[in-house]
């Protein structure tokens, strides 16, 4: 027979149990539902509200990722995508209509050599007092997660938007549908079921055998 590491077992229960409690309509399959799960009971814990997951915000996170284009070291160094990049590709690229942009109200970001779970993922990206308060900030609403690799393997960056939008009318998608597909990478609140075979999110068999090199992060967080 063969054995099973205690701890991927373990992890992988504590993920199921608290993305159990999230919607029921959010994929099990999917980091950036898990992520967003994570963020919404830390929230509820500290006697913040609970944020609604926008799926045409969960794209354009996505997008946000794609603009640093596998460019770890620029997440270190605190750089952002231009905010005009919001209006002329991100909501295009995604099928959201412009005229529904609404204002970010935080940001957090973290880039990783080896792919982590959803969980040590939000350890990452809330690590000191600025993302904390990003993480429990009153002005927000809704919130989307996303996560992504560099063409088929590492680094992994994970975005994390936040806006004072209403969630039933901002960030809507053209006809009232899906946002367009955007892969490779995974996104919160589209019901997407993107880890695994068909790997949105592949993760090479070479970062396992990496468990116990040393891993490199960098994250930022921006409240606006
Ligand atoms: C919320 O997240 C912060 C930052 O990771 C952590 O220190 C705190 O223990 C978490 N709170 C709960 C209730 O999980
Ligand atoms: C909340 O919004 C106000 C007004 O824009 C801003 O001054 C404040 O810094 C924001 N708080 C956080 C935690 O981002
Ligand atoms: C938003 O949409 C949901 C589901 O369609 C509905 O139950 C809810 O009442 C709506 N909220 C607002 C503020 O319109």
């Amino acid at each position: 027979m063969a054995t099973i590491p205690a701890r991927p077992l373990l992890a992988s229960v504590l993920v199921a149990l608290v993305v159990s409690a999230a919607s029921a309509a959010d994929s099990k399959n999917n980091p950036a539902d898990q992520l967003v799960a994570f963020i919404n009971s830390n929230r509820t814990a500290n006697k913040a509200s609970t944020l609604a997951d926008n799926q045409g915000l969960g794209c354009i996170a996505l997008q946000y990722i794609k603009a640093y284009q596998g460019q770890c070291n620029q997440v270190g160094e605190n750089k952002k995508p231009i905010e005009s990049s919001f209006t002329d590709t991100f909501a295009p690229n995604c099928g959201v209509q412009v005229a529904t942009l609404s204002k970010i109200t935080g940001r957090l970001l973290a880039c990783q050599s080896n792919y982590m779970p959803p969980d040590q993922a939000f350890d990452i990206l809330v690590n000191d007092a600025k993302s904390l308060e990003v993480l429990h900030s009153k002005n927000h609403t809704e919130v989307a997660a996303a996560v992504s690799g560099t063409s088929g393997g590492g680094p992994y960056f994970w975005c994390v938007l936040f806006s004072s939008g209403k969630p039933n009318t901002s960030f809507k998608v053209d006809g009232g549908g899906m946002p367009k597909s955007v892969r490779p990478g995974c996104f919160s609140g589209n019901n997407d079921d993107c880890m695994g075979a068909s790997a949105a999110v592949s993760i090479g068999v070479a970062t396992w055998k990496l468990v116990a090199a040393l891993v490199s992060s960098v994250a930022f967080a921006f409240a606006l």
